[in-house]
Order: C-alpha cells, then structure tokens, then sequence
C-alpha cells in the first residue's frame, strides 16, 4: 500500500513542508498553509508511451500549427489568429464577470467543427441550457456534462470524441486518487496537468475556466499558468457593461493583447472600435478630462483620463487613483507642485480612467499631469487633442514607443497628437 504522508502545502505559491507555519516562508504570506495529503505514486493519466526519437533541427520541418478560426474576429486577433488546435488555454476573472456566458458562444462556434463538450461541475446541465436558449445556442453538436470527476470526464471524452471541451471550473474538478480536497493545490496543479496531458494526446482544444480570487491572482498555485498554453483574463466593472478580454501569457501569440466586448442580453458582443466606443459618453469642455492615446498589446486605444482636485478636508490630503498605478500619481503630483509651484498638498486628487480600464504604460504620466492641471486651474484641455508622454522627475516630457501608431489611432477618430510638449510647465497653454 502506499504510504500518505500528510504536507502543509501554501496555496498562494505551492510551497511545501511538512511542518505548520503561520507565515509561508516563501511567499510570505499569512495563513495560506493548508494541510494535504500528499500522494505518492501519482499517476497523471494519458501518457502516451514516447515513440518519438531526438530529431537535428534541419530536419524538423516547418510545421505550423494548425488554427481554427471562431469567427469572432477580435477574440481570434488577441488568440494570435484563431485558436491552435490542441492548445490547452485558461480563462480566469472574478465569479460573475461572464466566462460562462462567453465560453458557451464559443462552444457554439466550434460547434461548426466538430462535436463540442461542456464540462460543468459548477452547475446543473438545465441552467446551462437555460443560459443557452437566451444566448440561442441551439447546435446539436454541443454536449453537456454535469461531472467533477475527471476520471469519469476523460471516459466521455473518449466516448464522444469532441474537438473543443469547455472545463468549467478548475476549482470544482478532482481526480479521486489525490486526497485533498477539490480546489486545493495539488488537485487544481494535477488537474490541469491532467487535462493538458488529455488534450495533447487526443488532439482537443480545450478551455479551462479558473476564478480569480480578491487579491485579483487566479485561485491555486502559480504553477497553474505555467502547465497550459495560454492564459487570458476578463476585466470590467461591476459598474459598466463592457468586459476586456486580455492575453496575460500565449505560447502561439503576443501577450498583453487586449479584445473588448459589450455585454448584452444575447450575451458578449465584440466591439470593433473600442476608442470610439470608450469616448462616446466623454463631457465636452469640462476641466479635469483628457484623452490618452494608449498602446495594449499591438492595438492602440484612445481612452479617457479624468482628474478631480478639491480643497482637502482632512489635513492630509487624499490621493485616490483607479485604472492607474497610485505611486505614479503621487510623484506626477510632487512634480507639478516643485515645477508649477501649485500648492496641491492642500487639495484632495482623484483620477480615474474611465471605463474601468486599468493602464500600466508610463505613457500616461502625461495625460494623468494635464487632468489634475485642468481641473486645478479650472480649465478645460482645448478640444480635439490627444496626450501621451512619460515625465521625468525634472518635469521633462519623454518619448514612448509606438508613437506614430497612436497618432494614427488618434486621426482615425478625428483628434491630433498635443505633440509640442516637452515639459510640464508648458501644459498650461494646451487648456482653454
Ligand atoms: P456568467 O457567465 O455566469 O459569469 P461567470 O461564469 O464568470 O461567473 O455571467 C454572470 C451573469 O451575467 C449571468 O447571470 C449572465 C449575465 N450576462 C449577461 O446577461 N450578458 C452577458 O453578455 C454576460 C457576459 C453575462
Ligand atoms: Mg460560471
């Protein structure tokens, strides 16, 4: 028989000991040791036996990997131009932001290839059908399976024969010869292990779906990311019915880009020009509003940018910023009061990039400075100009990549690059 020993297993990093520990000696994070039991002998199920021989590069063909398109064109560019088949990818956001809905359209696209599979051990095969009839989703072609064990799942699987199998969610699916408990690392870590193993030998292209915990890290170790091909998160507001679509890591494409979508009562629909769309409710001639030509990914966005500068109430002002980085805002605002000499420590700064779109190009210092000098001074940007730019510690405007892309993007929505800055205090004569 084979003997368990029991392991503290940290579940933010995977560390292992077998001793309890209040703090993970290398995270450092509190309270994340969990016990499990560890399982010897673990057999991760479909390894083919190696009938493959080392091969000199010369002789390794050019083989591309083979793409299938959904036809949902913004998601197949982030994809690096569809999906690759055999790809084994995870889509993570928080519980409530639309994976399901989503992957379920794509089940549907897919369905055109072949016969599709829908894992869910989260709900009951009747809501998903029920999620179907309002997204009409009727494809005969598509599968539902109400099962956690994965076992049991690649049973089917070998039944059926799919192209594409949706795995919804990784939390919820166990292999019953590890111990712990369904969600715990060892079992998130060897499931995924399992079904990429599953996909490669069967030639499936599978999704799997991981919820993301508050701390915005998908639950489960790191090591999750690094087992498939291709990890992409949804992001949005609770607040807005858009959600953005991103490649975090893609072994068949660029990272960082970056899809948006409209949620609507059929489900997501994609936007085809996010600028337009992110500055259709922008206030025309109000101070404190700028626009930003952005780069994410390869695309360029225009997106804006809006500062809020009252007189504090408190004696320590405030500094609150959303979609941006808080300890670039805190020395964008040292250097505008050393350079324009502007007491903002007696007033409370709130910028905010609107849509809920976080941003983490230095691009941006730019735009950030204008926003809170428009809205100090009470005077609006002059219409029709894009910003971007980073800032040095003296106040000076440094050049960032891409720039002749953003100036496209920028003419393609009828505004022009503010291109004859080169310093803070020249921003002044850019308001009204
Ligand atoms: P759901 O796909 O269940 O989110 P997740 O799988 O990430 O937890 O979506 C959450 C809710 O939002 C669900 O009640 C359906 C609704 N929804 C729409 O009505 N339209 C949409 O376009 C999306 C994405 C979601
Ligand atoms: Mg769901």
């Amino acid at each position: 028989m084979t003997k368990r020993k029991s392991i503290y297993i940290c579940q933010k990093c995977g560390y292992k000991t077998p001793k309890w520990a209040g703090k993970c000696p290398e995270c450092g994070s509190w309270g994340s040791l969990v016990e499990e039991i560890e399982a010897k002998n673990v057999r991760i199920g479909w390894i083919k036996p190696s009938t493959t021989s080392p091969l000199s590069l010369e002789e390794i063909g050019e083989e591309r990997a083979e793409r299938i398109l959904s036809g949902i064109s913004e998601f197949d560019r982030v994809l690096g131009g569809g999906i690759v088949k055999g790809s084994v990818s995870l889509l993570s956001g928080e519980p409530g932001i639309g994976k399901s809905t989503f992957l379920l359209q794509l089940a549907n696209k897919f369905s055109d290839y072949g016969k599709v599979l829908y894992v869910t051990a989260e709900e009951s095969p009747e809501q998903v059908a029920l999620r179907a009839k309002r997204l009409e989703v009727k494809s005969s072609n598509i599968y539902v399976l109400a099962e956690n064990n994965l076992e049991e799942i690649s049973k089917q699987i070998e039944k059926i024969k799919p192209v594409f199998v949706v795995f919804d969610s990784i939390q919820t699916l166990f292999l019953p010869h590890i111990e712990s408990a369904a969600g715990s690392v060892s079992q998130v870590r060897e499931s995924a292990a399992f079904i990429t193993n599953l996909s490669k030998s069967e030639k499936i292209t599978s999704f799997i779906v991981g919820h993301v915990t508050k701390e915005g890290t998908i639950a489960g170790p790191k090591v999750l990311e690094h087992i498939v091909d291709a990890v992409f998160q949804f992001e949005g507001d609770k607040g807005y019915n858009f959600r953005v679509f991103k490649s975090l890591k893609n072994r068949f494409g660029s990272t960082g880009e970056l899809a948006v979508f409209e949620m609507t009562e059929k489900g997501l629909r994609e936007i085809l020009n996010p600028s337009e769309f992110f500055l259709s409710e922008r206030p025309i001639g109000k101070p404190g509003s700028v626009i930003f030509a952005g780069i994410e990914g390869s695309r360029p966005l225009l997106l804006e940018v809006q500062a809020l500068v009252t007189r504090a109430v408190f004696s320590t002002p405030q500094r609150r910023a959303k979609g941006i980085d808080a300890n670039r805002l805190s020395i964008i605002v040292a250097v505008i009061e050393k350079e324009l000499g502007y007491p903002l420590r007696n007033f409370d700064i709130f910028v905010n990039v609107v849509g809920g779109v976080k941003i983490s190009e230095p691009a941006v210092d730019l735009p950030i400075a204008a926003a809170i000098i428009s809205s100090y001074l009470e005077r609006p940007v002059k219409e029709n100009f894009v910003l971007f730019g980073e800032i040095g510690l003296t106040g000076e405007v440094r050049k960032v990549k891409l720039e002749e892309l953003r100036e496209k993007e920028a003419k393609k929505n009828g505004f022009e690059v503010a291109s004859n800055i080169s310093t803070i205090s020249q921003i002044p004569d850019f308001l009204c």
